[in-house]
């Protein structure tokens, strides 16, 4: 029975028209750190995956890149963010808080000022999204707790990762424990931070509780499905991914769909759009509208950091793997897969979905300097064993440096719209406009 499913979808999967994508290896500019141009490494196998893919598609026919680029990051055997750590040195990518402890100090006093100026309500929730390793959640408790003038909070971490859940708890709580799997409660994992202040971690951000709050997310909606769409004769047709012939050196390839696709009818184009093919963020589209309506509902200030574009870039998704480029559909599992923010895309999803004020995207350079960046890596230095001065600095270099992480990285922050005038009184720290 498998047999003839495998013959007849192998026979149906070679009438779709291939589609190429330009040479990854010709983009220049990745967005992470310490990403060479080297040669792209060689496939590694990941068995299981991509059995589960080709199945999959000679089942059913081909699959949307959202599907595939989800199935790979997520799945719950075998995603690539589910049961190890991939960051830093020894992983595949290494993100700013993880570089400094400069980036999560001024994150932090940002949320408190901002906080602050809104007349300190209390009590509140800090809430991030896909937290990775907890470095940033850790600094930031830091600020918090040093700041946060006997008003209550609570943590909560939105992570799909049981491996990553587990990493953040020991970096920030001294107790912890996960819940049994028939729970009924809206979080899987809870905790108590050295300080007393209580974590909790969610699947979903439909599952933290309602309530003011201060969200961060940083590198999160990179790591979100992106849907690849072009237009054809006038009408959005969506790209897939399917079955490579054995003879080729990947096991997948893209195709265009034959008829139009559920997302590619849903699709609505930001007014003014002139690229005839793109990314299209369903599931960022979906968190932003949720946060927007959080905001506005319940208060709070969000403040989303990644690498992206404001809605003129076309072909971003790639993989990571040791620090060097990855091709997508080779060894699925095995390396990151990531597409460019598009903030353009996200601003207007805010200010439609709830009544919110957008400020941003601004440089994460230019940021990180209006909030005194220089200053704190002086005292920094100051206090600094001589053998460790020279990482200081160019840590700190790493995130700010116009030709490193200073003006790829890109800072959005979002207010109720109903606080127009006091922010135009107060004006948002870190930000021009
Ligand atoms: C690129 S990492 C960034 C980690 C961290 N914020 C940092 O900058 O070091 C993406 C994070 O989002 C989590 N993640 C990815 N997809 C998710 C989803 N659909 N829901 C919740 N968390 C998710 C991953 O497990 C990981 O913690």
């Amino acid at each position: 029975m498998l047999r003839e499913v495998l013959r007849i979808g192998s026979r149906r999967s070679f009438s779709y028209k291939s589609v190429r994508r330009p040479n990854l290896a010709a983009v220049k500019d990745n967005g992470n750190a310490n990403t060479e141009q080297k040669p792209m490494p060689s496939a590694q196998p990941n068995g299981d995956l991509t059995k589960q893919l080709r199945a999959k598609m000679l089942a059913t026919g081909p699959i949307t890149v959202a599907e595939y680029m989800r199935e790979v990051l997520t799945n719950p055997n075998a995603g690539y963010y589910m049961h190890r750590d991939v960051f830093g040195r020894e992983g595949d990518f290494i993100t700013s808080p993880e570089i400094s402890q400069i980036f999560g100090e001024l994150v932090g006093i940002w949320l408190i000022n901002e906080w602050q100026k809104l007349g300190s309500p209390s009590p509140f929730q800090f809430v991030e999204l896909g937290p990775g390793r907890g470095t940033l959640a850790r600094d930031v408790l830091k600020v918090l707790t040093k700041f946060k003038l006997g008003a209550e909070f609570s943590m909560h971490l939105v992570e799909i990762s049981p491996f990553l859940s587990k990493a953040q708890a020991q970096r920030f709580c001294y107790k912890h424990e996960t819940l049994p799997e028939d729970s009924q409660l809206p979080y899987y994992q809870q905790g108590t931070t050295a300080t007393g202040t209580n974590a909790y971690w969610h699947r979903r951000l439909e599952d933290v509780p309602p309530g003011f709050s201060l969200v961060l997310a940083h590198e999160f909606f990179d790591a979100l499905p992106v849907h690849k769409l072009q237009l054809v004769d006038g009408n959005w047709q969506e790209v897939l991914i399917d079955v490579e012939s054995a003879s080729q050196s990947t096991d997948f390839r893209y195709v265009i769909s034959k008829a139009q696709t559920p997302v590619a009818r849903l699709f609505k184009p930001v007014p003014g759009e002139t690229r005839s093919c793109l990314e299209y963020a369903l599931e960022t589209e979906r968190h932003v509208g949720l946060l927007a309506k959080r905001l506005e509902q319940q208060g709070g200030i969000s403040l989303i950091m990644d690498y992206g574009h404001f809605g003129d870039k076309t072909d971003t998704f790639r993989g990571f793997k040791q620090h060097a480029l990855h091709e997508p559909l080779l060894a699925p599992g095995s390396a990151d897969l990531t597409a460019d923010v598009d903030f353009k895309h996200m601003k207007h999803v805010a200010e439609t979905s709830g009544h919110i004020q957008c400020f941003g995207p601004v440089q994460q350079g230019e940021f990180l300097e209006r909030m005194q960046g220089a200053a704190r890596l002086e005292q920094l230095l100051a206090n600094a064993l001589p053998e460790n001065q020279e990482l200081i600095r160019s840590g700190y270099e790493m995130l700010t440096a116009a030709d490193k992480m200073g003006s790829r990285f890109k800072f959005l922050a979002m207010f109720p719209g109903v606080l127009a005038e006091h922010l135009k009184k107060y004006p948002v720290a870190g930000f021009t406009e």
